[in-house]
């Protein structure tokens, strides 16, 4: 095409767009192979010493964040699964917590030895050292617990989906890490390691992703949610346990919500309610998921968790080409849900690109009344899909035009979301793209809180 008839055409989307409201960012950015870093890349390195525990990584161990679930590896023997912990303030009086450890075998693949170990009984909002490791191979870390639950109780969340290895996905963490409105823990909205795009599903690759991560992991907590690339089914390989790798490595206090399965559950954080949804688990009528959702929504208590917040792998709206209608049966399930219960904001991945709705929904249909079309809704979420974290599989860049009405802000780049609670009726929400300065923000809005503050918060008309 030439260039003339290019730019011509690019000005008639541009003019279409603003015609339908949201905005397609004009943005572009520099064309770069995505591929993952080498196997002797710097972030992959192993910590030196005989048995050094590696691949550290935490997670919030109950349901009000009063415990932390320390998981690692060792890969010379065994070792023990106890982590000594003290609180910055209690003059090095150390406590010492013992956990268990797990192996796993996956083709011709044999794991680590995979600890995991919860401390309880953790005081709110302090910081806390810990220590791994024994002989001469000790390493320490640190972490702070969130704040009591309470309905003013400020947080600031980091948003990652996507993440995979390759330099991307590097950028995209040091992005974050960098990013001056600190992020306090991690919703990772799922596709971890990617490690199933190499032949066999080549574990190593779980390995390398546990080394990469774990200088943030180890000292945020992460809160984990499955999408397809956990998985790892694999008949041809012999494998066929599901989620085989990820139920081993990543830990979750899914019990302390009355779960049964890892893979959705939720946890209280601060002021937010957090619940975690399984697009890759049965949510049909009477399955446990489903049963356990309905249940649950009942139990959030907006007077002391003000924020509702969910994460879910596969997106519900979706204006790119890209895993088109995958989220469709499940919001059939649930939105009616999501709107009855006011839920703030839902956050999605698996779509590789940076897409934020306005407040919307469509559950009027019925067989007779045709009213199948999304429509504005102040008791409906914001649908935020942030699975721009830069993984092997490259941008998703072909989008749907013109971009429909719902879809407030689109992009298709690289980058990390950053969830900021202010208190019980505002937070601040900002998307970063890789290839800005970290302290740009490239699209944001204010939320008003669906239960104490409901006026319309809409960014576009
Ligand atoms: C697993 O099998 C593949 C393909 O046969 C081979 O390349 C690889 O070296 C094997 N790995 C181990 C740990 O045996
Ligand atoms: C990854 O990012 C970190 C932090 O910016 C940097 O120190 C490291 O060299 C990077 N590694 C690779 C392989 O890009
Ligand atoms: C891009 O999306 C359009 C629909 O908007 C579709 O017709 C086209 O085939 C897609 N192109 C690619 C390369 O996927
Ligand atoms: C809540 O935070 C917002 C944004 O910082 C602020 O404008 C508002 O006054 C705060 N509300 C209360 C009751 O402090
Ligand atoms: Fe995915």
């Amino acid at each position: 095409m030439g260039g003339k008839s290019f730019g011509a055409a690019a000005l008639l989307l541009i003019l279409l767009n603003v015609a339908h409201g949201g905005k397609t960012s004009p943005f572009m950015r520099k064309v770069r192979r995505t591929e993952d870093m080498p196997l002797h890349s710097d972030v992959f390195a192993a910590p030196s010493g005989y048995n050094a525990p590696q691949q550290v990584h935490i997670t919030i161990g109950d349901h009000v964040g009063r415990a932390m679930i320390v998981s690692w590896v060792t890969v010379d023997e065994p070792g023990n699964s106890l982590v000594q912990y003290w609180s910055e303030d209690s003059s090095q009086k150390r406590e010492v917590a013992k956990g268990n450890h797990v192996t796993y075998r996956f083709f011709n693949y044999s794991s680590g030895f995979i600890h995991h170990c919860t401390l309880r009984d953790l005081e709110f909002n302090k910081k806390y050292y810990y220590e791994i490791g024994i002989g001469h191979t000790i390493r320490q870390f640190w972490f702070m617990t969130p704040p009591e639950v309470h309905p003013d109780a400020p947080y600031t969340f980091g948003l990652i989906g996507d993440l995979g290895q390759t330099f991307d996905s590097n950028t995209t963490l040091a992005h974050y890490e960098s990013n001056p409105h600190k992020g306090q823990a991690v919703l990772f909205v799922g596709d971890l390691s990617y490690a199933d795009n190499h032949p066999n599903h080549d574990n190593v690759r779980w390995d390398t992703w546990g080394r990469f991560v774990e200088r943030n992991t180890a000292y945020q907590p992460w809160i984990w949610a499955t999408g397809n690339h956990e998985l790892d089914y694999a008949p041809e390989l012999g494998e066929t346990e599901p989620f085989k790798p990820f139920k081993h490595r990543y830990h979750v206090p899914y019990k302390a919500s009355g779960s049964t399965e890892p893979f959705w559950y939720s946890v209280k954080i601060a002021s937010a309610h957090i619940i975690v949804l399984a697009s890759y688990s049965a949510y049909g009528k009477y399955t446990p998921q489903y049963e356990w959702l309905e249940a649950e929504l009942k139990k959030v208590d907006r007077s002391k968790t003000p924020w509702l917040i969910v994460l879910v792998h596969s997106p519900w709206y979706n204006s790119y080409t890209y895993h088109y209608m995958e989220g469709e049966s499940m919001r059939v399930m649930f939105e009616p849900w999501f709107v009855k219960y006011k839920v703030d904001v839902v956050f999605a991945g698996h779509v590789h690109a940076y897409e934020r709705s306005e407040r919307i929904s469509n559950i009027e249909y019925n067989l007779v009344n045709g009213r199948c079309g999304p429509v504005k809704d102040l008791s409906a979420p914001v649908y935020v899909n942030i699975g721009d974290g830069g993984n092997i599989e490259g941008l998703a860049t072909n989008m749907t035009n013109p971009q429909p009405e719902y879809s407030a802000y689109r992009e298709a780049s690289f980058g990390h979301a950053i969830f900021e609670i202010k208190n019980k009726t505002h937070a601040h929400y900002s998307w970063h793209r890789n290839e800005d300065d970290f302290a740009v923000t490239a699209d944001s809005m204010w939320f008003f809180n669906r239960v104490w503050h409901p006026v319309d918060d809409s960014t576009t008309n």
